[in-house]
């Protein structure tokens, strides 16, 4: 697939069918995981694999405890709530309540870990691992599989780190569903370029050519 078209296409896909993905098809998802940049070419990442169904029933059971006890606190969960069914907002809530009651029939799991000891703190230590994840979601569209990059299981940090044996100075930065999609893959809803993008300064408009 053209890479334009594989980065306009991807987007967040928490509908999965079960069906087994192969293991060549994993492969060439991490060995593009370990393409992406990390600071001073450290690359204190690690990827855990999860396929066994106990471990992703435990995993799943997890997460659906910290998505049903601890999002539904969260303000913009409420307003989602409020919101009109049709509103983005109420269709992203729809669709990751979703995955949160089915994350275990995703075939695979992928945890990204990022051994964050030594690195300052803030902002620019999920720039070691944050570029893997992406890089694992752009390789799984071109498979033609779908992905999500979730978080919500960091409100279960602990048990799920003592669950797969991660050691405790070890970070989860994303917990990662693959499967093939139930849905499409399509362009997802953006702000426009001219929203977000300026010219020399903050604010700054396009100059004229
Ligand atoms: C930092 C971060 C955390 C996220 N955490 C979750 C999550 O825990 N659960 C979930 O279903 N989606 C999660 N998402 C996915 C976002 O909801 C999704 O990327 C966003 O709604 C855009 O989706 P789209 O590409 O389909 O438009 C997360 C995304 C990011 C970047």
């Amino acid at each position: 697939m053209d890479f334009f078209e594989v980065v306009s296409t991807q987007r967040a896909i928490r509908r999965l069918t079960p069906d087994p993905i192969p293991d060549e098809a994993i492969d060439r998802i991490l060995e593009a995981a370990i393409c992406a940049p990390s600071g001073g070419n450290r690359q204190s990442w690690s990827f855990v694999v999860i396929r066994d169904a106990e471990l992703r029933a435990k995993i799943g059971a997890h997460y659906r405890e910290a998505y049903f006890k601890e999002l539904f606190n969260l303000p913009y969960y409420r307003d989602a709530l409020a919101a009109s069914p049709d509103s983005p907002l109420a269709k992203v809530v729809a669709s990751s309540r979703h995955l949160a009651e089915h994350l275990a029939e995703a075939p695979v799991l992928i945890l990204a870990c990022l051994d964050a000891r030594g690195m300052s703190p803030g902002i620019t230590q999920g720039a070691s691992i944050y570029p893997a994840v992406q890089n694992i979601l752009l390789a799984a569209r071109a498979l033609g599989i779908g992905t999500t990059l979730t978080t919500i299981h960091r409100f279960r940090d602990r048990p799920i780190k003592e669950l797969l044996g991660i050691p405790p100075e070890v970070e989860t930065a994303a917990l990662i569903p693959l499967g093939y999609p139930l849905g499409k893959f399509g362009r997802a809803p953006r702000r426009p370029l001219a929203e977000v993008v300026f010219f020399d300064r903050w604010g700054g408009p396009r100059p004229a050519c």
